[in-house]
């Protein structure tokens, strides 16, 4: 990602639809149309069956979209073992790759390969994990992912007590001094939106809210407005 792409740069919060709630049957359409509604990043959410209990996508459609879309792939790695595939996704042209810090593997070194190849590295928390468990790694991370529901699927409800979480990892931000962009990931709609973004969150991931709606190209404006009027 460029820096023009920084949330917060101009006060304007990044929104990131999740490929998980899209029509994989008309996929280009989906991208079309949150490329026009002004999506900031596209999410790519890839599951392993084994970090999470689901399976979903792999490098190739990291790949596929590549070149065909200027919105920058946003990669969350919900996998075991996330060292086995980060050459793979950077190679495929990840703009950022996110780790989860609970996945079984010396996540440092995960980061700093992630860096290496040239890619932002992220790292996520599950909604049980505290934000000072954070501490170890600040100095390699570009973003942090906040996750508001237990991760594996799409369509679940923000957890209640996701704006503690995201102000705690807020503050560990902040503590770092390090220009750290915060992610918040799950149930999030045009109500939660704004309860995210007054936690302290400059970008959003939206899955069914912005895919699964009537009208996504409103759907995604009205989580972009609510987010800008706290
Ligand atoms: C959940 C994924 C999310 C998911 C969000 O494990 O990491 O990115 O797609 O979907 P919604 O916005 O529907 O909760
Ligand atoms: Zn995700």
């Amino acid at each position: 990602m460029t820096s023009s792409k920084m949330p917060c740069a101009n006060g304007k919060i990044s929104i990131a639809p999740s490929l998980l709630s899209a029509d994989l049957f008309r996929l280009e359409q989906d991208v079309r149309q949150v490329e026009t509604a002004g999506a900031d990043w596209l999410h790519v959410d890839i599951m392993d069956g084994h970090f999470v209990p689901n399976l979903s996508f792999g490098p190739s459609l990291v790949g596929c979209l590549n070149g065909r879309t200027t919105l920058p792939l946003d990669v969350h790695l919900m996998v075991q073992y996330p060292g086995r595939f980060i050459e793979a996704f950077a190679k495929a042209g990840a703009s950022l790759l996110t780790v989860h810090l609970e996945a079984s593997e010396d996540i440092r070194a995960a980061l700093q390969r992630i860096k290496a190849l040239g890619v932002k590295a992220g790292i996520s928390i599950k909604p049980d994990t505290k934000p000072e468990a954070l501490a170890p790694y600040i100095d390699l991370l570009d973003l942090i992912l906040v996750m508001t529901v237990y991760p594996g699927f799409g369509g679940q409800a923000f957890l209640p007590q996701s704006p503690a979480q995201i102000k705690g990892v807020r503050e560990v931000i902040r503590q770092s001094g390090r220009n750290i962009w915060l992610e918040v990931d799950g149930g999030i709609n045009k109500e939660t939106a704004a309860i995210a973004a007054q936690a302290g969150a400059d970008a959003l991931v939206a899955g069914n809210a912005i895919f699964k709606a009537a009208d996504p190209v409103l759907a995604l404006k009205q989580i972009r407005q609510a987010a800008a009027d706290i």
